[in-house]
């Protein structure tokens, strides 16, 4: 039904003629503009009672829709089936973009969808949800943060507090109102394809990095401004607590993500539901995503793990109950079909267990069914009373909660006064200063760092300049790529302005290294997402920039190329820094160590590679200190502080400083 006064007033007529009178009146047809607002329409009335009072005119089918989640590839060509099915919200995967992947372009796409929304009935408006993890990293010319195991090595809860609100101010600016962020996960082994993802390996470090929360949704209240999105914790819980599945290395199937975390109950409680006690009481986290992972807490054997989309204990017991979570619970990618059963079977359990909305995209041809089939298998789910509309009713009134607060209601449409701040010098600059203090320094023989600007300098090294490698994954695509660029510094582009005597960039170390020319050797890991990243794990290769080429294996080890140039450019320069760039500690052998004068972790750095150069060359200090243990092989994966015997390569929380 349409906005315009004039259109709604012929629906109503064109019901009238239809005998559907009764049905229109019953369900008070919302007024035309001009016309005494219902109560739910007028935002003087409290958001408890405009919740009250649109539940109560709501059908069950559009209950349900509120429920829903749509992928934009399903809706796109057609946006009336937004309409048609009073859908309550669409996302973008990573990757998912308009084909003009710019500011304006988003903005007018999920405008586009927002228009089908308020077409419906009730007018009731979609949230637009993406995966804003380390900024807008989907927007081309989005500011683009160290990822957030970077961020856990600055020890700086206000700086990402001020990182969360440049990402909320980029995304909303641009369209969409949720973010699928911050991952409070706790990484406990770095075979994990998503450590990259966590603030680090102790409940203590994420907990004191929640700030980005406040950062994404500011104060209670402040929700509804254009620069503030609503949260999702995720995934919730023990995502990084899941077991190392030797038999599933190198089969094509993950070996430790979405796997089991086989913990006593309190070794559960304290490392993966700790952090979500601060996110929803202190921080009032809007949303919660649940994790693939399941739990098993007797040790026994697999079919005793349950899933935690399944899993009614935690979600409505723990989070909903005890902790009193009043936002509400996203479920993840299909994640429902994990579950064990049919289709059925698994929304039932699902919907039962608290979670409220449901993220079901289509994904034809490959995944024939989404949102589409699970709307009609709720439908009937209520019908037989399997699921109690007292259920449906918390979760719709959960949603309508968050779109209210975001005041969706009067202003479904972008707010574009910001959209010249996406990617701004002034953005750039807080995440330039993210970087560098993200570095940490773990080994400066002789004082090798601070580089002097004077001296010649010979740059080698994977990583030294590519910007897709330093950005990671979900960046441009899901699983980022060594050919996405962005806008932004490589850290040769970084070392190229900071270094006043010549500089010589040879990937391989295969130019001749001038004389009393530093070395500088910047290795690393190629991008990844999720299981893709975990060693041993499966390889990606569908990211049009691959041209089909399967991606590097990832192991934790330095590749022997850049192995080989740390050995050429060590031996033939007055002295050599290698930089680590990547999402995870790698393996640094005693042979190689020992070649190394200066070594540094970087980590993720993003957009603004010139933060490496800021420290390399003393314009700021080395503070970062180690988020996760650096361990001396893969071998001793998991190995965490605390672990009785613990004898990494460089201990948690280790970090030279060359602060004055
Ligand atoms: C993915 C991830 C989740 C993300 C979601 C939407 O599978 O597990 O972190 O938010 O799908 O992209």
């Amino acid at each position: 039904m349409s906005r315009n006064p004039a259109r709604r007033r012929a629906s109503v007529l064109a019901a009238l003629a239809s005998g559907a009178l009764a049905v229109a009146l019953l369900q008070a047809t919302p007024p035309a503009a001009g016309d005494e607002a219902l109560p739910y329409q007028d935002p003087d009335l409290p958001t408890a009672q405009r919740v009250t009072d649109l539940l109560g005119r709501m059908t069950l089918a559009e209950k349900i829709g509120q429920m829903t989640q749509a992928e934009r590839i399903d809706v796109d060509a057609d946006p009336s089936l937004i309409t048609a099915n009073a859908l309550g919200s669409v996302l973008s995967g990573g990757g998912s973009v308009p084909s003009d992947n710019t500011p304006e372009a988003w903005a007018d796409m999920v405008d586009r969808y927002q228009e089908a929304a308020l077409d419906t009935r009730l007018g009731i408006p979609l949230i637009y949800g993406v995966d804003s993890v380390h900024g807008h990293g989907n927007l081309q010319g989005a500011t683009v943060f160290p990822h957030n195991i970077g961020l856990g090595a600055t020890r700086d809860p206000k700086l990402v507090e001020r990182i969360g609100h440049i990402t909320a101010e980029e995304t909303r600016a641009s369209g969409p109102q949720w973010a699928f962020a911050p991952c409070i996960c706790v990484a406990r082994d770095d075979r994990w394809g998503r450590t990259y993802e966590s603030f680090g390996e102790t409940p203590r470090l994420v907990k004191s990095m929640e700030t980005v929360i406040d950062g994404l949704q500011g104060r209670p209240g402040q929700l509804d401004d254009a620069d503030r999105v609503l949260a999702s914790a995720k995934h919730f819980a023990g995502d990084g607590l899941t077991t190392y599945d030797e038999s599933a290395a190198g089969t094509g199937a993950y070996p430790i993500d979405q796997g089991i975390a086989r913990v006593s109950r309190k070794e559960f409680d304290k490392l993966a539901l700790s952090p979500y006690v601060p996110a929803v009481k202190k921080h009032r986290v809007g949303s919660v995503m649940p994790s693939f992972s399941s739990t098993d807490f007797n040790g026994g054997s697999t079919a005793d793990a349950v899933k935690m989309h399944a899993n009614k204990q935690l979600i409505t017991g723990w989070l909903k109950n005890q902790q009193h979570f009043k936002g509400f619970v996203i479920s993840d990618w299909r994640a429902i079909r994990q579950l064990p059963g049919d289709y059925r079977a698994q929304v039932k359990a699902s919907v039962l267990a608290g979670v409220d909305m449901f993220m079901e995209p289509i994904q034809a041809p490959n995944n024939p069914n989404g949102w589409d089939v699970f709307i009609p298998t709720l439908t009937d789910l209520v019908g037989t009373g399997e699921v109690p509309m007292s259920r449906i009713d918390d979760a719709v009134a959960r949603i309508l909660k968050a779109k209210f607060d975001l005041g969706l209601f009067e202003h479904p449409l972008t707010d574009r006064s910001n959209l010249d701040q996406v990617g701004s010098k002034a953005h750039r600059a807080v995440a330039r200063r993210a970087v560098a203090e993200s570095q940490v320094l773990l080994r400066n023989k002789q004082a090798t760092l601070p580089l002097r600007a004077k001296d010649k300098v010979y740059v080698a090294g994977s990583n030294a300049d590519n910007i897709g490698n330093q950005a990671g994954g979900w960046t441009l695509t899901w699983q980022g790529g060594s050919t996405n660029v962005i806008p932004g510094q490589t850290v040769l582009d970084g070392i190229e302005r900071a270094a006043k005597g010549d500089v010589v960039y040879s990937e391989k170390a295969t130019e001749r290294v001038p004389r009393k020319a530093v070395g500088v050797v910047v290795v690393g890991e190629t991008p990844y997402a999720e299981g893709f990243g975990d060693v041993g794990g499966p390889q990606w290769a569908y990211d049009p920039g691959d041209n089909g080429q399967p991606r590097q294996k990832q192991t934790m080890e330095i590749s022997e190329a850049d192995k080989q140039a740390i050995r050429t450019v060590c031996a033939r320069t007055t002295s050599c820094t290698v930089l680590v760039v990547s999402g995870r500690p790698l393996i640094v052998p005693p042979g190689l160590l020992n070649q190394i004068d200066a070594l540094v972790a970087s980590w993720l750095p993003g957009s603004e590679g010139g933060g490496v150069a800021d420290v390399l060359y003393g314009r700021s200090p080395f503070i970062g200190k180690l988020p996760v243990t650096w361990p001396r092989t893969v071998a001793q994966e998991p190995i965490n502080v605390g672990d009785a015997s613990y004898d990494p390569l460089y201990r948690y929380g280790y970090g030279l400083s060359t602060r004055r």
